[in-house]
C-alpha cells in the first residue's frame, strides 16, 4: 500500500529515525526544546533560500517529518548535529554537491533550490504516525 505506519514511542528527544515510504526515505525527528527554538529563531532570516516558517512545516512542534531526498538531484542528505562544521544549521548535509538543510529541513546553502518536502502524514495516536 502507499502508506507507512510508524510507532515513534521509542524515540527520545533529539533522536532521529529514517523510515521508507514509497521507496523513499523519510526522516522523523523528535525535537528538543533547543532544536525547536533554533528552528523558530531562523523563521525571519532574510537569507532563507526558500522562506517558510517552521510552524508551517510541522503538525506537532515536537516532531519534524520530511522526505529525505535532496531537492537538487535527489541524493539522500546526511544528518548533522549543531556542532558539525558543515552542519552549523544542525540539520542535514547533502554529500553530492554540498547543499545544507537546517533543523526544519529548510535549505540554507545550495545548489538545492527548495526545502526538504513534507510528505502527507497524520498522527493516528499521540506517538503513531501514518505517512501517505
Ligand atoms: Fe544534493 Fe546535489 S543532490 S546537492
Amino acid at each position: 500500500a502507499g502508506t507507512t505506519e510508524v510507532d515513534v514511542s521509542a524515540l527520545e528527544p533529539g533522536e532521529r529515525v529514517t523510515v521508507a515510504w514509497r521507496e523513499r526515505p523519510v526522516f522523523i525527528e523528535r525535537r528538543t526544546p533547543q532544536t525547536l527554538a533554533l528552528a523558530r529563531a531562523d523563521d525571519d532570516d532574510p537569507n532563507l533560500i526558500d522562506p517558510e516558517i517552521d510552524a508551517d512545516r510541522v503538525k506537532d512542534e515536537e516532531w519534524l517529518v520530511v522526505i529525505g531526498v535532496c531537492t537538487h538531484l535527489g541524493c539522500v542528505p546526511l544528518g548533522q548535529s549543531a556542532g558539525d562544521n558543515r552542519g552549523r544549521f544542525g540539520g542535514w548535509y547533502c554529500p553530492c554537491h554540498g547543499s545544507v538543510y537546517d533543523v526544519s529541513g529548510r535549505v540554507r546553502r545550495g545548489p538545492a533550490p527548495t526545502n526538504l518536502e513534507i510528505p502527507p502524514y497524520q498522527f493516528t495516536a499521540p506517538l503513531r504516525i501514518r505517512i501517505g
